[in-house]
C-alpha cells in the first residue's frame, strides 16, 4: 500500500461518507490528518478513527468562510509545521429540475462545491509553494460527464472542478505541486442512503463490477493521487465508478 508517513493532510467534509473513508485510509497509511467539517459529529468520527491508532484531529470549519479557512490553515501549519495534502472532498446537493430550481438552490451548490475551492486552495498554496511539495485533489463526479436529471447545479460544479484542476496543474507543477481530481461513481453514503431501494438497485445494474462503491474504495483512489509515487500524474480526473460510465 502507498504510505503517507510524516505527511500532513487536510481533508474537507470528513465527518461522514466518502470523506470519512478518505480519513480512515489516509490514517492507515500513516498520515497526520486534520479533518474539517461543519458537522459537530466530525469530532465523534475523529475520535473513532483515533481509537484505532489514527493521527487525526477535527476542526469545525466552513469551507465557504474565507476568514475561518485562513485561520484554520495557519493553525495546521502552527501545529504540524506544513501541509502536504489538501483533499477538497466536501460537497452538497440541492436537486431539482432546472425549471423549478430556485436561485438559492443554485447558489448554495455553486458556493459550497465550487467557490470553496478558491478559498481552500488559495489558502494552502503559499505553504506548499514554499515547501516545494504538494498534492491537491478535489471531488468531481460521474455526473460531471454523464449529467443527471435534477442536477444542473451539481453537474455544473463537478465539471468545473475538472477544468479548475487542468488549469491549476499548469500553474503550480513547477513547484512540485500536483493537482488532480477523483470522479466517484455511485458510492454508498448518507447522500445515497436517502434514495429509494429501487433506484439503488437500478443504479447497481449499470455498474459492471456489480456493486455500489464504498467510501474506502474512494479512499484508495485518493490515496494513490496523494502519494509521492504519483508525482508524474498531474491534471487528471480519476474515474472511480466500477466501469459505470464509458469515458
Ligand atoms: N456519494 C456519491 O455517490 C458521490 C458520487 C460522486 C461524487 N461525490 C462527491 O464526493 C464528495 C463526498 O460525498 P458524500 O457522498 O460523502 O457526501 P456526504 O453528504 O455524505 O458528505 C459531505 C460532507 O461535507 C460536509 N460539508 C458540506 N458543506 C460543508 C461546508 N460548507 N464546509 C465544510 N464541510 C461541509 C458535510 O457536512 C458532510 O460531512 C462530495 O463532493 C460529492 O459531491 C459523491
Amino acid at each position: 500500500m502507498f504510505k503517507l508517513e510524516g505527511q500532513v493532510a487536510i481533508i474537507t467534509g470528513g465527518a461522514r461518507g466518502i470523506g470519512e473513508g478518505i480519513c480512515k485510509v489516509f490514517c492507515n497509511a500513516g498520515a497526520t490528518v486534520v479533518m474539517w467539517d461543519i458537522l459537530e459529529s466530525g469530532q465523534e468520527t475523529a475520535n473513532k478513527i483515533a481509537a484505532t491508532g489514527g493521527k487525526i484531529s477535527f476542526q469545525k470549519v466552513d469551507i465557504t468562510d474565507r476568514a475561518s479557512v485562513q485561520t484554520a490553515v495557519e493553525n495546521v501549519v502552527k501545529d504540524h509545521g506544513k501541509i502536504d495534502i489538501l483533499i477538497n472532498n466536501a460537497g452538497v446537493i440541492r436537486d431539482r429540475s432546472f425549471m423549478k430550481m430556485t436561485e438559492q438552490e443554485w447558489d448554495t451548490v455553486i458556493n459550497v462545491n465550487l467557490n470553496s475551492l478558491f478559498v481552500t486552495t488559495k489558502a494552502v498554496l503559499p505553504f506548499m509553494k514554499e515547501a516545494g511539495y504538494g498534492r491537491i485533489i478535489s471531488a468531481s463526479s460521474i455526473n460531471a460527464m454523464a449529467g443527471a436529471f435534477g442536477q444542473t447545479n451539481y453537474s455544473a460544479t463537478k465539471a468545473a472542478i475538472q477544468g479548475f484542476t487542468r488549469s491549476l496543474c499548469r500553474e503550480v507543477g513547477r513547484y512540485g505541486i500536483t493537482v488532480n481530481c477523483v470522479a466517484p461513481g455511485f458510492i454508498q453514503s448518507e447522500m445515497t442512503d436517502s434514495m429509494p431501494d429501487e433506484v439503488i438497485a437500478a443504479g447497481i445494474k449499470m455498474i459492471p463490477v456489480g456493486r455500489i462503491g464504498t467510501a474506502e474504495d474512494m479512499g484508495y483512489s485518493y490515496l494513490f493521487l496523494a502519494s509521492k509515487e504519483a508525482g508524474f500524474v498531474n491534471g487528471i480526473t480519476l474515474h472511480a465508478n466500477g466501469g459505470a460510465y464509458p469515458i
